[in-house]
């Protein structure tokens, strides 16, 4: 079953200097379980497609063109509150840099915890409290309990982005947004990230969308992978038809 379906979508920016179509008549489906890679050189429209999904633009830019499924069901007028609930339930997202995902003046736990309020408010104090730890060792983190007490800015890009990670997680939710989660974090750092993200789709079960604009890291992740140039999507298919099997080169890269 398709979990979310995208169907003719145009997204465009409208500033006193003239419209910028931002993204053009894109279509693709995302499967359940499924990590479908969104791949394109910066700047070609992978943030403003899952942006326009999420909601999340500025006023400036407008849907144009096109229709957006969740589960089957039309959201694509959706209005600000119902896609709230959605956010933290059904979609979670986890971008780029984590520190600016963070809120600094909140322990992590404290964090957690508060996703978890939102997503089951039926949780005792004590219940909220055992599912954060739960969270934080879902995603990696040794003691648990010490880190829950400590602040974003105790905590190197890779710790932090696996509490985003975390939080995203509190949602259980049907679709995970990642936009470029590991291109702040060093080399290392981001393997053991991408590690993670594999690991938990197959004990989650959750849907995937990537966004990256490195073939390497596409060709990872990906169990199908849409190209996107210029605005448009104009390739999509499974991972082995994308990149060949040696990978990762012959990755259908964007010049
Ligand atoms: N706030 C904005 N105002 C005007 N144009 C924007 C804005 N954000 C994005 N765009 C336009 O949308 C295009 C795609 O941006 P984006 O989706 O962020 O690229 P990327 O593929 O790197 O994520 C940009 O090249 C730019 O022309
Ligand atoms: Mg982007």
């Amino acid at each position: 079953m398709d979990v979310l379906t995208v169907k003719d979508l145009s997204v465009s920016f409208y500033r006193e200097s003239g419209e910028i179509e931002a993204v053009k008549h894109v279509s693709f489906s995302l499967r359940a379980g499924e990590i479908l890679v969104i791949m394109g050189d910066t700047g070609c429209g992978k943030s403003v497609l899952c942006k326009s999904i999420l909601k999340l633009l500025p006023d400036i830019a407008k849907i144009k063109t096109g229709q957006i499924f969740l589960q089957g069901k039309e959201i694509t007028h959706y209005t600000e509150k119902e896609m709230q609930k959605l956010r933290g339930t059904v979609f979670s997202m986890v971008f780029q840099n984590p520190m600016t995902a963070l809120n600094p003046c909140m322990s992590v736990g404290a964090q957690i915890a508060e996703a978890v309020r939102l997503r089951n408010p039926e949780l005792s104090r004590r219940e909220r409290q055992d599912r954060v730890i739960n969270l934080l060792e879902l995603v990696g983190i040794d003691h648990p309990g010490e880190r829950a007490g400590q602040y974003p800015f105790q905590l190197s890009g890779g710790m932090a982005q696996r509490c985003v990670i975390a939080i995203a997680l509190a949602a259980d939710p049907a679709v995970l947004f990642a936009d470029e989660p590991t291109t702040s974090l060093d080399v290392g750092v981001q393997s053991q990230v991408l590690e993670l993200l594999l690991e938990l789709r197959k004990k989650l079960g959750m849907a995937v969308i990537f966004i990256t604009h490195n073939p390497e890291v596409a060709a990872q992740m990906a169990d199908r992978a849409a190209l996107m140039r210029d605005g448009e999507l104009y390739r999509i298919g499974d991972a082995e038809e994308i990149f060949g099997k040696t990978i990762p080169n012959n990755c259908g890269r964007i010049d």
